[in-house]
């Protein structure tokens, strides 16, 4: 970020006078789980590895790597123990890996795991495709994880899916999503990472949302989760940081999406989200473009072009980082 900071010098003048104050924001990303688990090419394990090599290189501090869920139903995330045990850790990084059973947790512990996820669904039509269960029997088997989880020591995450709308279901109540958020926090959860799983959600909808959760917690336990397929990501983003929510997930290359979720594309793209943020004054301590690297560098893997708006605007002149000062030049 330091080679940002005298470029965008203009640019942040200009974008500050967004009246949102945000002191600092921990970002958690999601490409190498979420991103590439709906993939239908089979991404090798060296590319996985390398991918959270230069995310971790980049600056990002918290790196979802890995999912341990079945095999016959995610094959994409199948050599999750061979990630795990590849990856040169970098200090002070955290490596945290979602899993929806026990089964999950016994292979895991495998590696060296400090952080889990679990990941119920808000609604019944997402928990039967998802997770093969009921919204309580799912809640069941992640108390289940979470117990022996907490026990050895390690840090539990919870998602909630479908937060806004269910591809089976359609509308799903805040209320719903507050009582699952206040179940996941009672079994121990540090935080609640509030998914958008089908990127219907709009400002409206995350603001309704955000009242209703927290009646029953505060925000410095939440996290904000949007997939962007209506293009809605950073202003819903927007509207949750407005009720203090201080943490993002987000995906290198905006990469993204669940294979058992009809209609969900990717999420909120690292690069625009980054952009976004130095915008408003916040200090990420993110290199933008060595993120830019890492999004070119898998993007190119599955022969497609960034999702990221961010990563195509500066990428396509990336050699003497000129776009740098054109993008600044532009925005003043
Ligand atoms: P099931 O078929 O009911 O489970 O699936 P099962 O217990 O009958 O197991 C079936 C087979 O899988 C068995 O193998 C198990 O041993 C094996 P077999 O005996 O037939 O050879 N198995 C496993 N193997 C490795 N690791 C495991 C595991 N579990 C079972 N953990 C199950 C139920 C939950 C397992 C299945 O539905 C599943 O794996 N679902 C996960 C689906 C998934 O990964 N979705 C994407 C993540 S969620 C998401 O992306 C949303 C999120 O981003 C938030 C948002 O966007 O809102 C988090
Ligand atoms: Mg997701």
């Amino acid at each position: 970020m330091k080679l940002l900071e005298k470029k965008f010098t203009k640019l942040i003048s200009h974008t500050r006078s967004i009246s949102v104050k945000v002191p600092e924001i921990r970002i958690y990303e999601v490409g190498p789980r979420d991103g590439l688990q709906n993939e239908a090419k089979f991404v090798p394990t060296e590319i996985k590895v390398e991918l959270i090599h230069r995310l971790a290189d980049a600056g990002i501090k918290d790196i979802e790597s890995a999912s341990f869920v079945s095999p016959k139903w995610v094959k994409q995330m199948s050599d999750g123990l061979d990630v795990m045990k590849t990856i040169k850790r970098t200090p002070g990084v955290n490596y945290p890996v979602l899993m929806p059973n026990i089964k999950g947790y016994e292979i895991a512990k495998k590696c060296n795991i400090e952080e889990i996820a679990i990941f119920p669904a808000g609604s019944e039509g997402f928990s039967q495709k998802n997770l093969n269960c009921s919204v309580a029997e799912g809640l069941k088997r992640f108390k289940d994880v979470a117990d022996v989880a907490i026990k050895d020591g390690v840090r539990v995450r919870g998602y909630v899916s479908c937060v806004v709308g269910c591809p089976y279901d359609g509308p799903i109540s805040p209320k719903t999503i507050a009582k699952i958020t206040e179940e996941l926090l009672s079994m121990g959860c540090y935080e609640i990472s509030l998914g958008d799983t089908i990127g219907v959600g709009t400002a409206g909808s995350v603001q309704k949302l955000m009242r209703e959760v927290l009646t029953v917690t505060t925000p410095d336990k939440l996290a904000l989760h949007f997939h962007d397929t209506y293009g809605q990501g950073l202003s819903n983003l927007l509207a949750g940081l407005e009720f203090g929510v201080r943490t993002v997930d987000s995906s290198i290359s905006g990469l993204g999406g669940c294979p058992y979720a009809r209609g969900a594309s990717g999420n909120l793209a690292t690069e625009d989200l980054v952009y976004f943020l130095y915008g408003l004054g916040v200090n990420t301590d993110i290199d933008l473009l060595k993120l830019v690297e890492a999004g070119r560098f898998i993007s190119n893997f599955l022969a497609k072009p960034p999702e990221s708006r961010v990563n195509r605007a500066l990428g396509d002149k990336f050699k003497d980082n000129r776009a740098i000062v054109d993008t600044a030049a532009c925005n003043v």
